[in-house]
């Protein structure tokens, strides 16, 4: 199964991957922004979190990886987790290899894990977690239609930096969604 862009496929993550996947999430700006990214990210790492991911893919996770078509590159990870049927919920984690921020990629790839999210897998509520101070992310989120809910004080420890930090709160419900997603595609339409 995997889900395809116009730049982008979303698929399954295999034991090859690890190389791209050393290279992006081994940046320090990328891990730093993450809880469970470790600095320095070794081969090792990337082959825990592509097993991992492989093992529980399909059951309560989905950890996408993001194709660049055009370089066949692994250039990101798009994750749905704790995906819960009974209360149509999950939360979300993503990153995209430091060369490629500000290209759109991730909100590319935001709109086809939400699609799959809310169509496929008929879930009704996102929940995504930011540092306060990730300005990316916190754009990121708000742009595909995440409502902010809040702020846990102190909340999560980042693996890469060692420090405990504030994380805003976003939702994304369903139907918030589908009004955003006409607003995202008319903009690409511009
Ligand atoms: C957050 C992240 C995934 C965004 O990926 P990306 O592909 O660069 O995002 P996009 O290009 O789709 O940008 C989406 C929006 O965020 C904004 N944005 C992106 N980076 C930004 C930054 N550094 N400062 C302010 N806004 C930013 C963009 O301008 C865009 O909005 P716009 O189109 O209205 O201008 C990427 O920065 C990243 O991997 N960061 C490190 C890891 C991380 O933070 N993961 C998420 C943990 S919660």
């Amino acid at each position: 199964m995997k889900l395809e862009t116009e730049r982008l496929i979303l698929r399954k993550p295999k034991r090859s991957d690890w190389k791209d996947v050393v290279e992006g999430a081994g940046d320090y700006d990328v891990a730093k922004m993450t809880s469970h990214i470790p600095h320095p990210y070794a081969k090792k790492d990337a082959e825990w979190f592509i097993d991992n991911s492989i093992k529980n893919w399909g059951k309560v996770v989905y950890t996408f990886f993001i194709e660049l078509k055009s370089e066949k590159k692994i250039i990101g990870a798009i994750g749905l987790r704790q995906i819960d049927t009974f209360n149509g919920t999950a939360s979300t984690g993503s990153w995209i290899n430091k060369k490629y921020w500000r290209q759109g990629y991730m909100t590319e790839a935001k709109i086809a894990a939400n699609d799959f999210a809310f169509t496929k897998l008929k879930l009704r509520r996102l929940n995504s977690t930011v540092y306060t101070h990730n300005k990316a992310s916190n754009a990121t989120q708000r742009k595909v239609g995440y409502r902010f809910e809040g702020c846990r004080k102190k909340s999560l420890r980042s693996m890469a930096t060692g420090k405990i930090y504030d994380e805003n709160m976003y939702g994304l419900l369903k139907e918030d969604w589908k009004k955003a997603r006409v607003k995202l595609l008319k903009q690409k339409l511009k």
